[in-house]
């Protein structure tokens, strides 16, 4: 499996995402991940990153480009990959491409996750983060049985700076304008396929495994 999932802000890629690695064992390459590591880890990399995440404005292609090509080489991307909020536009589209076709390795799918815009905000303000283990939570819908305690490691939740109201509404913008084109570029491409990304999260994996086909 090497796929692409698309979706906004919100839509539950990193969720599906997650639960794909526990259970196929393909590694996921979420760039908002790598971006936030190199923010914490204070690099030039992360400080050039954080000014414009901070805005809801998407890190320039040059940056986002040579990480992700970096991670596509090694190993353990031989036996396939998610990408998860990579591509944002069409010129990383086509970059991938180029990357991938190089590689030998090229897509098997681009699975667009839809969720109705109104939900979006709800979700975003709501996500809480495991900062020792990486799960998520949402004080809405999936809340931890402890407030602010990771149910799985008992680490502590934490919210991301960029889900706050103003910089959501900029990175939902963001998407229409420049990621939600990609839908029409991976039709095109007779890849696309798409599931409704509303309902339980167990039910949504369900019809994610249907749509592409894994047992
Ligand atoms: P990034 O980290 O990629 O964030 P995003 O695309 O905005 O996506 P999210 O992580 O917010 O949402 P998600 O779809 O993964 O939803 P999740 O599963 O967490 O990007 C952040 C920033 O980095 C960008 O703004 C940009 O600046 C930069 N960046 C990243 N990649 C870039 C690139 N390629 N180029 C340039 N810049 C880039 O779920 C959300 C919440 O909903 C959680 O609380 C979850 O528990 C809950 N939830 C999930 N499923 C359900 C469900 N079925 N029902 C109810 N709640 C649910
Ligand atoms: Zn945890």
């Amino acid at each position: 499996m090497r796929l692409v999932l698309l979706g906004a802000p919100g839509a539950g890629k990193g969720t599906q995402a997650k639960i794909l690695v526990e259970k196929y064992g393909i590694p996921q390459i979420s760039t908002g991940d790598l971006l936030r590591a190199a923010v914490a880890a204070g690099t030039s990399l992360g400080k050039e990153a954080k000014s414009y995440m901070d805005k809801g404005e998407l890190v320039p292609d040059s940056v986002v480009l040579g990480m992700v090509e970096e991670r596509l080489k090694q190993d353990d991307c031989k036996k396939g990959f998610i990408l998860d909020g990579f591509p944002r536009n069409t010129k990383q589209a086509e970059a991938l491409d180029n990357m991938l076709n190089s590689l030998g390795m090229p897509l098997t799918a681009a699975l667009s996750v839809d969720v109705p815009f109104d939900d979006l905000m709800k979700r975003l303000t709501g996500r809480r983060t495991c900062k020792a283990c990486g799960q998520m939570y949402n004080i809405y819908f999936n809340p931890p049985k402890k407030e602010g305690v990771c149910d799985k490691c008992g680490g502590e939740l934490f919210q991301r700076d960029d889900d706050k109201e103003e910089t959501i509404k900029k990175r939902l913008e963001v998407y229409n304008a420049q990621t939600a084109p990609l839908i029409d570029y991976y039709k095109g491409k007779g890849i696309l396929k798409s599931v409704a990304g509303t309902g339980s999260i167990e039910d949504i994996f369900k019809k994610v495994c249907d749509v592409l086909g894994l047992k």
